[in-house]
């Protein structure tokens, strides 16, 4: 149960938030009993998983998941070669009342996936008739092809994303209509403005990057292996979230549009980064996957204790506050020198700094004492952090240069 006392809530689109925190369209909201574990466990909204009308065939192949895993930590990106939900527009709008009837205090959006201009029209009448609270329309789903592209997904036309747009608006009489893309593009502001020009009430940024997430070299069969073949998955989990972040902060720099995050997070921490860069609230999937439902209460209380600590009403009040922060790369400063130096009762001796100074930086690490301390040359060291970030024991930090 969720520990805090504070008010987390927050409006995205006219709809109240209990936090900023909801389930992404993925396998944690595509059971009617795991979306109410994930709501009796606090989670305040949740994404149905895409669905389609029911003359749309969904065949699903297994194994379907794979991961980056590295010195031991599991699931650094996760890729999956899932598609929409196998569970119909008839199916999932009765899940989407039922939900609404034991759970109105809760956000229900539902993530839709059509073809044609009647079927993304009549998917949005019915969940609007059902009763949810938002509509999310998946233009970033695999074998959702209706961009220019054959194969390409809708997202990546920027004509094809505002014409359907236009179309899903024009049908929406209630609901916000949020357009979740892909970052797989070039120029993610192109796209976010023809999400705006056609209409939508907000933007859902991005999704998971389409990837190959292995070869395994003894059968030569990239993962995940079916029957002997595999192919391009798609990336979620921690591996993203910097994408992710460029992604939000480009898109909220250049068009006003609300934006709901996915991709990549797994603490209240990655959260507030997502709304410093322009998120209002911020979907989970893998940490979910992972980690299980019960994460919400670390997301909630941290959330809690950050904007006390930092002397802030409401989470509403992070949104896009480090936007500014970020510039040109010739807008940056030239004049701050800065040297790496060694806070030494952290140091392990693995000698990682000195190497990768050595061979891969600016050779300023000397480790010609007897007690084997790196020692930093202030002369050579041109501040370029390398030797921070291989460090274990972050007994490295960044000083002023001495003048
Ligand atoms: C197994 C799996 C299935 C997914 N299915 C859908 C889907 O049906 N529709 C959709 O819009 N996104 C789908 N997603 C993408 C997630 O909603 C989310 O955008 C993505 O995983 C990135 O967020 P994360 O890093 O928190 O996982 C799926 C993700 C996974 C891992």
């Amino acid at each position: 149960m969720i520990t805090h006392e504070r008010d987390l809530s927050i409006d995205f689109c006219g709809v109240k938030f209990p936090n900023p925190f909801l389930l992404s369209a993925a396998p944690p909201t595509d059971d009617l009993d795991m979306v109410r574990a994930a709501f009796d466990s606090g989670w305040g909204g949740a994404v149905l998983k895409t669905t389609s009308v029911e003359t749309e065939s969904v065949d699903l192949v297994y194994p379907m998941m794979s991961a980056v895993h590295q010195d031991g930590a599991r699931i650094i990106g996760l890729g999956n070669i899932d598609l929409i939900s196998e569970h119909h527009i008839d199916v999932v709008e009765q899940r989407a009342a039922t939900l609404k009837k034991e759970y109105p205090a809760h956000v229900v959006s539902v993530s839709i996936m059509g073809t044609k201009k009647e079927e993304w029209q009549h998917l949005v009448r019915r969940l609007e008739d059902a009763g949810v609270d938002v509509i999310e329309c998946s233009f970033s789903c695999p074998q959702g092809s209706m961009g220019e592209e054959p194969g390409a997904m809708l997202a990546q036309s920027i004509d094809a994303t505002e014409r359907v747009t236009g179309w899903v608006k024009s049908a929406a009489k209630r609901c916000p209509v949020v357009i979740k893309i892909t970052p797989q593009v070039t120029d993610i502001v192109k796209v976010a403005r023809a999400v705006k020009n056609g209409g939508a009430d907000a933007i859902c940024a991005a999704n998971t990057i389409p990837s190959l997430m292995g070869v395994d070299t003894d059968t030569l069969v990239p993962y995940p292996d079916v029957v002997g073949y595999s192919t391009y998955s798609g990336m979620s989990g921690p591996a993203v979230k910097p994408i992710t972040l460029r992604t939000l902060a480009e898109i909220s720099s250049h068009v006003d549009i609300p934006i709901t995050a996915t991709g990549g997070p797994v603490t209240w921490r990655d959260a507030v980064e997502m709304m410093l860069v322009g998120a209002t609230t911020v979907q989970f999937c893998t940490a979910v996957m992972h980690f299980g439902f019960d994460i919400i209460d670390d997301l909630c209380d941290g959330l809690a204790f950050y904007l006390d600590e930092k002397d802030l009403a409401q989470p509403a009040a992070l949104i896009g506050k480090s936007l500014q922060r970020i510039v040109g790369h010739g807008e940056l400063r030239r004049d701050a020198k800065m040297v790496s130096s060694l806070i030494e009762d952290r140091c392990v001796k693995c000698d990682l700094c000195y190497i990768a100074c050595r061979d891969g930086g600016h050779q300023a690490i000397k480790l010609d004492g007897q007690d084997r301390l790196p020692r930093i040359d202030t002369e050579r060291c041109p501040g370029c952090r390398l030797c921070v970030t291989v460090c274990p024991a972050e007994a490295l930090e960044m000083a002023k240069a001495p003048a």
